[in-house]
């Protein structure tokens, strides 16, 4: 694949399941009616629901209806329905499927309808205003665009897609609801409308996939620096690319990259974090996963996605553009530092399903774990680790 002029490369890891890792034929997701329009071109949401308990199906007017609900105030079914061109007995049966998936809907005669938990859906003027401050003309990296979408397959795939018409450079592409978000492995990343952050950004090097072998790590330390920035602590790394907290999985990292094997390069680095996931839909996850506002506890009120999405593309932009001069030589002792696993004594499953025993000793230039079995030392590109009980 490396040799190859034109290369496509998803970081690999092992072949366990890990959190939020699903495989692609999950049952739990049949495929959208198409005849029940306006539900048609709808997509599922689960508003801190149940996925299987029920599915929330919404088109881009049943996601507006929400959106004028998350204010938190009552509106009439009269004012929602003329809101966003549905009719009352719709509003009313969108808003009943998203009760049966979990939303806390009050109702009140005379008054009409409330959300009592409503999502901060994500605002891309927000997100910008925070954004400055990064930009060439302020010394710091190139600038960032930050577009907000309510749907889309994926956004790492849409920004792929766009790379083949224009420059992605810079551009940053974030859903409330991936219809389709990939994690590693060919799997599928879940994700809960308002209680998750699903972006990618775009990023032009002037080298190759070898330069770039350990951008997943460096993109980690970008992730790690922003969530302490904001007030998160005790969130670590696990090789090769997860964000943990301790040892469960609070977000992954998924890059692909574009180009000639010696360069210029097109990347899309693509971030999924747990903001406030509903215990239904850990449950629904295979290995154990943690979220922000678990993290922040008595201080969940730090959780503003937003703001953090801003403070997450702006250290990724620093990390990335030191990145593009000067490799992941500069920071490879930051992310052993940040690394759960350093010096421990783990278990490394390959993707061929053999299993390797070692210390951890650290990583190298190109982003390879390197494990110590006494004085001998091996490096892996690829593999799953798990910590090894004396
Ligand atoms: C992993 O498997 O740990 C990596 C998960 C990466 C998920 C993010 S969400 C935003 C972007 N779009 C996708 O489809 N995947 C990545």
């Amino acid at each position: 694949m490396w040799g190859q002029r034109r290369f496509s490369f998803v970081a690999r890891i092992g072949s366990r399941r890990t959190a939020h890792e699903k495989v692609v034929s999950d049952p739990i997701f049949p495929p959208l009616p198409d005849a029940d329009a306006p539900f048609a071109a709808g997509l599922r949401v689960t508003f801190g629901g149940v996925r299987h308990h029920g599915l929330l199906v919404l088109t881009p007017l049943g996601f507006s209806l929400l959106r004028h609900l998350a204010d938190g105030t009552f509106h009439s079914g009269e004012d929602l329905a003329a809101s966003v061109g549905l009719t009352r007995a719709r509003v009313s049966q969108v808003l009943k499927d998203a009760e049966a998936s979990g939303l806390a809907l009050e109702r009140v005669k005379g008054l009409g309808y409330r959300l009592l938990e409503a999502p901060r859906f994500l605002d891309a003027k927000a997100v910008g205003a925070r954004l400055i401050g990064i930009g060439k003309e302020q010394g710091g990296p190139a600038p960032v665009v930050i577009e907000v979408v309510d749907q889309v397959d994926s956004t790492s795939s849409e920004l792929m897609r766009r790379s083949q018409r224009k420059d992605i450079h810079g551009m940053a592409l974030a859903a409330e609801w991936q219809t389709a978000g990939r994690g590693r492995r060919g799997r599928t990343w879940t994700a809960v409308v308002g209680g998750s952050l699903t972006f990618s950004l775009g990023w032009r090097f002037e080298q190759g996939a070898g330069f770039l072998a350990g951008l997943s790590l460096a993109a980690g330390v970008g992730v790690v620096r922003a969530l302490e920035a904001e007030g998160f602590t005790g969130v670590a790394l696990k090789w090769p690319n997860d964000i943990i907290h301790r040892h469960l999985k609070l977000g992954g990292i998924l890059i692909e990259l574009n180009g000639d094997a010696l360069g210029p390069s097109t990347t899309v680095i693509g971030i999924g974090l747990n903001v406030r996931l509903p215990e239904a839909v850990r449950k629904d996850i295979d290995s154990p996963v943690t979220d922000l506002t678990k993290i922040a506890g008595k201080k969940s009120s730090l959780v503003d996605r937003n703001r953090l999405l801003a403070r997450l593309l702006s250290e990724l932009a620093t990390v990335l553009e030191q990145y593009s001069n000067e490799g992941f030589a500069p920071f490879a002792a930051e992310w052993q530092h940040r690394h759960a696993y350093q010096g421990k004594p783990v278990r490394l499953l390959l993707p061929d399903g053999a299993v390797v025993h070692g210390k951890v000793a650290g990583v190298d230039a190109s982003g390879a774990l390197v494990l110590a079995d006494g004085p001998r030392r091996a490096r892996f590109l690829s593999g799953e680790i798990s910590l090894r009980r004396a």
